[in-house]
Parts: structure tokens; C-alpha cells; sequence
């Protein structure tokens, strides 16, 4: 496919980098206003480019990483020179229908919320479609799939997935900082407290995705009776651990939802 990413920013180059390494077949350009950043991008074959319309007509998909308030002046460019296009859009608050109204009939809406993990193959990609885009949509979901997981939502829990994915990977990355923090302070020096914290989650990660169980099964392969594990977690729970990440999923959502 011919993927043309307009908002070259945190976002659309993890996906461009994820592209590039995880889908090589694909044939990837990417713009933004001040390009130097992400010229680097050409070395692995992208296409970095000033101009948002520069090759769009040969796009099968045009992917939008760009801030809310920068959709209408990007719409403005575009539109005249596309049509029969698939628009994915990870323009957070910014519903199918909103965009949908904007650019009109001749090309297809498909909202998705990645992840910067993209670029590692990593991300979890939800995505969200009107039914009449279903057999267009099916495209974006194989190739975010290549990207790492990409679940098909309901578009009205888009909001709750830019919470849980995409704010999730800071709330991850914090307990990983935490973690870390009380690894120097037991003895550990930062990168090997780093290293220990960020495979510890990793490996943990894995066994859930691999074993497809609820954490507390696996929890309890790991919590002796009267051992330190359960006398840890039991101190972190006193000090409000879950309730605290539900807490802040719940404000991050209250956040969105304006
Ligand atoms: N970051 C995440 O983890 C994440 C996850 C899910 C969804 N999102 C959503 O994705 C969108 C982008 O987020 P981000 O964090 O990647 O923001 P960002 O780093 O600010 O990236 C936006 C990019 O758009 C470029 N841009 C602005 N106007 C443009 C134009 N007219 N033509 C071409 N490029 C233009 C900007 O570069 P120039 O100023 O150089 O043009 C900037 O690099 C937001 O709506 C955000 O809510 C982000």
C-alpha cells in the first residue's frame, strides 16, 4: 500500500518508522511544515516532503497525526486534489461523523488511536468505522496489525481508548520510573534498575498476551504464602496502588470528554 502520513510528530513517525521496518512492502511518505527533524526518515526509504498534496493522488491511505486544530487548514490542502481515498484518522475528540461532515462523501473515514509503540511493532491500535467502510477499513486494520495488536471498538468508546492505549503508555512508562526509583534506593545502580523494571514488565506483559489469563492467576504463581511478594503488594494496596491508576484512567477520561 501507498500510505501518505500528513503531521510528522511523535505520532506519525513511530508509525512511519514501524512501517518502514515491520511492513516493508509499503511505500511510506510523510510531511510536516519544518521537515529537517525527520529527513533522517529518507535513509529507511521514506519520503519526507513539505507539501501535503505532493504524490496524494497515488495514496491508498492518508493517515492524519496531526493536532486537532490543525485539521481544517490540512482539510483545506487536501481535499481539492483527493477523492475515493481512505482518511484513518488518529485526530483525538475528533469523531467519524465531525471529520465525515468536513471532507464530505468522496472518500472513506476510519478513525484509529495507535500508539508511539508503533514503531517497534508494539502498538495497540484500536480503530473504529461506520459499517458502509467495513471492506476499506479491513486495509487499515491488516496493516496496524503489522504494527503490533489492532482491535476493531465501538466508536463510541474511542475516547476510552485513547485513554487506556495511548495515555496508558505514559501511566505504563510511570510505573516503570517508580519501579526503577526503588531499585536504586535497594542497591541497584539507574541503568540496571532500568533494565531489571523495563524487562520485569515486558516479561510480564508477555505471559498475559501469551497465556490469554487474568493477572491474578498469574499473580498467584508468583505470591508465596508469608513470602515478600504478597507482604509488597499488600503494602502497595494499603497505599491506594489500583485505586490511584483507576483513579487516574477515570480523570484522564473526565478530561477528554471536556
Ligand atoms: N503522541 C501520541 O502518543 C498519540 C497517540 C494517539 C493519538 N495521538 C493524536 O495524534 C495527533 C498528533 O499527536 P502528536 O503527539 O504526534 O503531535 P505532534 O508531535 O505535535 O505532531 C503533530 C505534527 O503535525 C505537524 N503539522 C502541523 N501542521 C501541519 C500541516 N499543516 N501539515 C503537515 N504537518 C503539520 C507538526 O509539525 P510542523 O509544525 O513542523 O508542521 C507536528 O510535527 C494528535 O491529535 C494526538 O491527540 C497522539
Amino acid at each position: 500500500m501507498k500510505v501518505h502520513i500528513i503531521g510528522g510528530g511523535n505520532l506519525g513517525v513511530s508509525i512511519a518508522l514501524g512501517l518502514l521496518k515491520f511492513s516493508p512492502e509499503n511505500q511510506v511518505t510523510i510531511t510536516r511544515r519544518n521537515t529537517s527533524s525527520i529527513l533522517y526518515l529518507e535513509k529507511s526509504g521514506a519520503t519526507v516532503t513539505v507539501n501535503n498534496t505532493h504524490q496524494i493522488q497515488e495514496a491508498d491511505v492518508i493517515i492524519l497525526t496531526i493536532k486537532p486544530y490543525q485539521v481544517d487548514a490540512v482539510l483545506a490542502e487536501i481535499l481539492p486534489v483527493i477523492s475515493n481515498k481512505i482518511i484513518a484518522s488518529a485526530v483525538s475528540g475528533l469523531s467519524i461523523e465531525n471529520l465525515q461532515n468536513k471532507i464530505g462523501t468522496a472518500n472513506s473515514v476510519i478513525r484509529i488511536m495507535p500508539n508511539i509503540a508503533a514503531q517497534f511493532g508494539a502498538s495497540a491500535t484500536c480503530i473504529a468505522f461506520h459499517e458502509k467502510d467495513k471492506e476499506k477499513a479491513e486495509q487499515v486494520v491488516s496493516f496496524f496489525q503489522s504494527l503490533g495488536t489492532a482491535p476493531i471498538i465501538d466508536e463510541k468508546l474511542m475516547d476510552a481508548a485513547t485513554v487506556l492505549a495511548a495515555s496508558g503508555t505514559a501511566f505504563a512508562l510511570r510505573y516503570i520510573r517508580a519501579s526503577m526509583q526503588a531499585g536504586i534506593e535497594i542497591g541497584f545502580d539507574w541503568q540496571t534498575a532500568l533494565a531489571i523494571s523495563a524487562q520485569t514488565v515486558k516479561g510480564a506483559a508477555e505471559m498475559l498476551l501469551e497465556e490469554k489469563v487474568h493477572p491474578e492467576q498469574l499473580i498467584d504463581r508468583v505470591t508465596t504464602p508469608q513470602g515478600c511478594t504478597i507482604a509488597g503488594l499488600n503494602e502497595m494496596e494499603m497505599h491506594g496502588f489500583s485505586s490511584s491508576l483507576i483513579r487516574g484512567i477515570k480523570t484522564s477520561l473526565k478530561q477528554i470528554k471536556g
